[in-house]
């Protein structure tokens, strides 16, 4: 049938978005920057960038992974304030807003219906809205006042891969355009380093045989993972978990480093898995204190470490890119890893029990 066809020679779909994902970066780049290295941004999203005192994002699952990482880049680039809530939760749970807050939706399908409730209720309320979505004609693209496409093009396995890092792409340009737009000037070029990152995912997908060997010799028999992190790492450490799980059933666990130890090292027993993300420079000592901690308690750790950053026995060096968008890179490993883990598992990688591409009720 026709998805056989666009499979082409990959066994799953996962796979080959995972692969597609230096090329969504590289295109994302060139939609979103002039010739002259300027960004090129709608100015309506432009004016209401600047107008909101506060940005608001909303989003589910994965894609809130992209948005923790998205408020990192608006605060630290844009200097634009942001908070980052779970569409669900969002309605019942609503914190003060501030005087003219943006909301903005992270929506692979633009059709989630916890992220719609919440845009209804705001637009309601006469706040402006952005979906920033991997579908333009989707209905959370129709609602709202303006939408930035991700240009991952279609994503067809049930775990979002490509979409995810064209989100935060997508999210460094926005960040990027505020930034210029309000006369900041940056001390260095994220749209470069967005470059650089691609190169970096490229050679990463090329080192497919190491994650197949990590996830067999990790992965292949537990019956639970942790994934733990410190600063934009903890993000990356919360998405690596999500993406095991759904595809490979194992119960996985993304933490903050220093959160561990206040409960759930508990569950650490003799080759409990630990894969930790090391590629923070602020925070190195400290995540390799809590590998520390995990390891004299029997875990068998695997670290995911950058050049310049790495030491001897780290599973995985990423080639060195710039920290603030560090999780475009860092999260290839754990997909690749998510990946051989549910293969060796035999599980159905591209199509999970009890899971839906969208989810459409609430
Ligand atoms: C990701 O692998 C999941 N399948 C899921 O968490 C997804 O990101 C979530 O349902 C949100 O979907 P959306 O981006 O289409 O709104």
């Amino acid at each position: 049938d026709a998805s056989d066809i666009e499979k082409g020679t990959y066994d799953h779909f996962m796979l080959k978005e995972i692969d597609e994902q230096p090329i969504v970066i590289r295109n994302i780049i060139q939609k979103y920057q002039h010739e002259d290295g300027s960004t090129r941004l709608d100015a309506d999203i432009r004016a209401a960038m600047q107008q909101a005192d506060r940005i608001y994002v909303i989003a589910a699952g994965t894609s809130y992974h992209a948005g923790l990482v998205g408020k990192q880049l608006l605060e630290q680039v844009a200097n634009k304030p942001t908070e980052v809530h779970i569409a669900s939760e969002f309605l019942y749970n609503m914190p003060l807003l501030s005087q003219n807050p943006l909301f903005v939706f992270i929506s692979q399908s633009g059709e989630t219906a916890d992220s719609r409730g919440v845009l209804v209720d705001v637009k309601k309320k006469g706040h402006r809205t952005l979906t920033i979505t991997n579908v333009p004609g989707s209905t959370l693209s129709r609602e709202a006042d303006f939408t930035l496409h991700t240009f991952a093009g279609p994503e067809i396995a049930v775990a979002s891969t490509k979409a995810y890092t064209a989100q935060m792409a997508v999210l460094t340009l926005l960040a990027v355009d505020t930034a210029y737009a309000a006369g900041r000037t940056l001390d260095f070029d994220p749209i470069q380093e967005l470059g650089i990152a691609a190169n970096a995912m490229e050679a990463l997908c090329n080192q497919k045989d190491e994650f197949e060997k990590i996830a067999r010799d990790y992965l292949s028999v537990t019956r639970n993972a942790f994934f733990i992190g410190r600063a934009s790492d903890y993000y990356v450490a919360l998405e690596g978990a999500l993406k095991l799980k759904e595809i490979s059933y194992i119960q996985a666990e993304g933490f903050a480093g220093g959160e561990l130890k206040h409960g759930t090292i508990a569950l650490i027993e003799d080759g409990t898995p630990v894969i930790a993300l090391a590629t923070n420079e602020h925070v190195n000592l400290s995540i390799r204190g809590n590998v520390q901690e995990v390891v004299s308690r029997g875990a068998a750790a695997v670290i995911i470490s950058m050049e310049g950053l790495d030491q001897e026995g780290d599973a995985v060096v990423l080639p060195r890119v710039h920290e603030s968008i560090a999780p475009l890179v860092s999260v290839i490993p754990t997909q690749l890893i998510a990946y051989y883990a549910a293969l060796h598992r035999g599980c159905d990688v591209d199509k999970p029990r009890n899971l839906a591409k969208s989810v459409t009720v609430e």
